[in-house]
């Protein structure tokens, strides 16, 4: 089956590159280093499989080959392309880092490429084939799920480093949306293991841009969610590697703040006294609101109702009776 084959590639694969990182003098001299300046413990680097491919044409794809793996299949999974018509290792020069499903298997990498990257893309991630579909999959699930299960909590970060440094700093109910916007999948995937999603995107725009956009479609999954904003300039990996594992815990508690209210926030500093762009917000707001499912959570929806028009300003049964008009 072609699905097995891949699995079976891309776990020769990951062995490869971990052997490469840990036994290959060059693996050690520049791989290897690179991940114990970002204070990766040679532990860490053990648990999340990481690895190195070597900077040569094709080191990689003439092993593979030699193994019996076919060309074709080893193109499928992204570790090689096609380069003056001969097969090329796609990652050279580059630390790994293999993307697991929930149980374990390998379904893809995201490489890295070290120091400066004015020209290439600072990652190179698998291309989606028969195993890997980008929009199904959270990174770190399969290291996540138990404590995810246990707290009853799910830390949602931007990449695959701040999912790392957390589990190295004790907290492990963390997966990453690696870069994307959130999917509908996802939060499914999330949803299986609890209704409490809390948002750590980084404390630029975009990471503000991005967490909003998954607000109204986790909503309406049914989530819980809540946001932290990482200081500017930082994020996870960074900052907790910065203030350490305590003082970063502190920090997530103390700035856990609710998603539609932050929502509200942060647009009515740029409304003003623009009343028609404060009515579009009434209207947003509204319709956030409705999506929280009222049979269930009828007290949940009657809090943000009157904790919404206090904050807007208006009238609290106009604000029902608008919210019951975005309920089909
Ligand atoms: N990403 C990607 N391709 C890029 C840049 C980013 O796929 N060219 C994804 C990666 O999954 C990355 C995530 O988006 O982990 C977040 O991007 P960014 O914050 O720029 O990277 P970091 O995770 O912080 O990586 P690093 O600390 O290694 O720079
Ligand atoms: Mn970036
Ligand atoms: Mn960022
Ligand atoms: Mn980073
Ligand atoms: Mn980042």
């Amino acid at each position: 089956l072609l699905a097995d084959s891949l699995y079976i590639i891309n776990n020769f694969a990951r062995d490869y590159f971990q052997e490469t990182l840990t036994n290959s003098e060059e693996g050690q001299n520049i791989g290897l280093s690179y991940f114990e300046e970002r204070g990766f413990t040679a532990e860490t680097i053990q648990k999340f499989q990481l690895g190195y491919c070597l900077n040569t044409r094709d080191a990689f794809v003439n092993t593979a080959i030699q193994k019996g793996y076919s060309l074709e299949y080893l193109q499928k999974t992204g570790l090689v392309t096609i380069r003056n018509e001969q097969p090329a290792d796609n990652y050279r020069g580059r630390v790994i880092f293999p993307i697991h499903n929930q149980s374990g298997k390998v379904l893809g990498f995201g490489a890295r490429i070290l120091g400066k990257h004015d020209k290439a893309p600072k990652y190179i991630n698998s291309p989606e084939n028969e195993i890997y579909f980008k929009s199904k999959v959270l990174y770190g699930t399969y290291f996540a799920r138990h404590a995810i299960d246990k707290l009853d909590e799910c830390l949602l970060v931007e990449g695959y480093t701040d999912v790392i440094s957390l589990h190295q700093a004790g907290i492990e109910n963390v997966v990453a949306s690696s870069g994307t916007s959130l999917t509908q999948d996802q939060l499914r995937l999330i949803r299986k293991y609890t209704n409490n999603l809390t948002i750590l995107y980084d404390g630029d725009n975009a990471g503000v841009k991005a967490a909003l956009r998954g607000l109204d479609m986790a909503v309406e999954e049914g989530l819980n969610v809540k946001l932290v904003l990482i200081p500017d300039k930082e994020d996870p990996d960074s900052y907790v590697q910065k203030i350490g594992a305590e003082a970063f815990r502190e920090f997530i508690a103390q700035n856990k703040q609710d998603f539609i209210l932050f929502k509200l926030h942060t647009s009515l500093k740029d409304v003003g006294n623009d009343t028609q762009r404060k009515s579009q917000l009434v209207n947003e707001i509204a319709e956030t609101i409705a999506k929280i499912d009222k049979v269930e959570d009828f007290t949940k929806q009657q809090d943000y109702i009157r904790q919404c028009s206090t904050l807007l300003n208006i009238d609290e049964t106009a604000m029902v009776q608008l919210v019951n008009r975005f309920i089909r």
